[in-house]
């Protein structure tokens, strides 16, 4: 990959600030120069509704709409019909357990889950829950931060109508088995859903082979501006489903009393959408497939293995999260001692180190390490190996200020 050295000149925030360490990207990415000027450009020479106009500037609007959905499409190796512009992952599953969930399931019907899913792939699934009388189980994750697969052929009852899990996890790191699991939900008739909030922005994703029937991702996350993300669906699953939200620019005719509805994915676009948001994605996902998804996830783990085998070695009072190896990705969850993760994070930000501490929105994953918070660091293609040693040394630190109370 082009050294991260030379990738940080594209970010303007390093420049900015040029003493931060900022390893707290699992929860939003820095944007690269390009994305910022093509928002900018969208405001300054092309903003106008789309799909409406017949003039040539609201033409031109549909085109870079359009073509941001073209590009998300090469991102995902999917069909351009497929992909249907959101706000963000949280509204992706919120969209297909509206849409698909409440009218579907039943009483009896269970949900299979993974216990170390966020908060995004729990509390819709809850409301369904709640709703129709389906069951929520969860696939347990072993003590090495992966998912325990010997429990997948006693969970995967002809009852469950669908499987919805995380393809990374934003606390272990654990890049979990999904194409796997796929498989054998298939072979039970269960439809399967991939949270790919933290794989999409990391490694290459190709939507068909993973076998799913949707993937959903956050455009912020991979560089990208916020409220835009992408739900990919299955386009005969799209095609049979309901809309979720109903309004202008989702359907075919609309009397009085009733309505038909446009073919998907405009379907599932009721409103004026995210626009500049969608078409600067669209410019995010070209930039990061320049640099190469494959150099991306190689750089991450390069980065990680280097900062576990430190930590191992020099730091024996950090607990760290997640298992070790190739299926693990560029977040490290950690604990100092007894340190409350709070007080860890606000001293390393004193030396100048954004991490971030707190649940992560996986309260049921912490619950089982028996913890009510940890410490995450968290990498990306601009984190240097320069940042990673001076995050361990600010650490040290931090453990030699607290060394009383560890
Ligand atoms: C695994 C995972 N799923 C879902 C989400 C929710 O993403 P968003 O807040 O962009 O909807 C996140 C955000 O951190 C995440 O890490």
């Amino acid at each position: 990959m082009t050294s991260a050295y030379l990738i940080r000149a594209d970010f303007p925030l390093f420049a900015a600030r040029p003493e931060l360490v900022y390893l707290d990207s699992t929860a939003t990415s820095q944007k690269p120069r390009v994305v910022i000027e093509a928002l900018e450009h969208y405001y300054r020479e092309i903003n106008a509704n789309v799909h409406r106009g017949a003039y040539d500037l609201s033409v031109q609007a549909t085109l870079a709409y359009e073509e941001a959905r073209r590009k998300m499409a090469r991102f995902l190796g999917a069909d351009e019909r497929e992909i249907i512009f959101v706000r963000n992952t949280t509204e992706a599953l919120n969209l297909l357990v509206y849409a698909w969930g409440l009218r579907v399931l039943k009483a009896g019907d269970e949900i299979l889950l993974t216990e170390m899913e966020h908060h995004a792939n729990l509390v819709p699934w809850h409301l369904v829950a709640v709703h129709t009388g389906a069951k929520i189980k969860a696939i347990p994750v072993r003590g090495d931060g992966r998912l325990d697969l010997d429990s997948l052929d006693r969970l995967l009852t002809d009852r469950v109508r669908v499987v919805s899990l995380t393809h990374m996890s934003n606390v272990l790191g654990t890049v979990n088995p999904v194409a796997q699991i796929a498989k054998a939900a298939k072979e039970k008739g269960a439809l399967v859903i991939v949270d790919g909030a933290q794989s999409a922005p990391h490694m290459p994703v190709d939507v068909t082979g993973l076998g799913a029937d949707f993937f959903a991702l956050s455009g912020h996350k991979m560089c990208g501006p916020t409220g835009a993300g992408v739900l990919w669906g299955r386009y005969e699953m799209l095609e049979k489903m309901q809309p979720f939200l109903g309004g202008g620019e989702m359907i075919n005719e609309v009397y009085l009393e009733r309505s038909s509805y446009a073919k998907p994915p405009q379907r599932f676009e009721a409103g004026t959408p995210a626009i500049a948001e969608a078409v600067a994605l669209g410019v995010a996902a070209e930039y990061l497939m320049g640099i190469g998804m494959q150099n991306i996830w190689q750089h991450d783990r390069s980065l990680v293995d280097y900062a576990l085998a430190r930590l191992d070695e020099e730091l024996p009072e950090v607990k760290t999260f997640g298992p070790r190896g190739p299926d693990r990705g560029g977040v490290i969850a950690f604990t100092l001692g007894g340190l409350h993760a709070h007080d860890v994070a606000t001293a390393l930000d004193q030396h100048g180190i954004a991490v971030r501490a707190g649940h992560h929105c996986a309260q049921p994953l912490h619950r089982k390490l028996g913890l009510a918070a940890t410490a995450r660091a968290s990498f990306y293609l601009y984190t240097t190996r320069d940042e990673v040693d001076r995050f361990i040394e600010a650490l040290k630190k931090v453990r030699e200020f607290f060394k009383d109370w560890l």
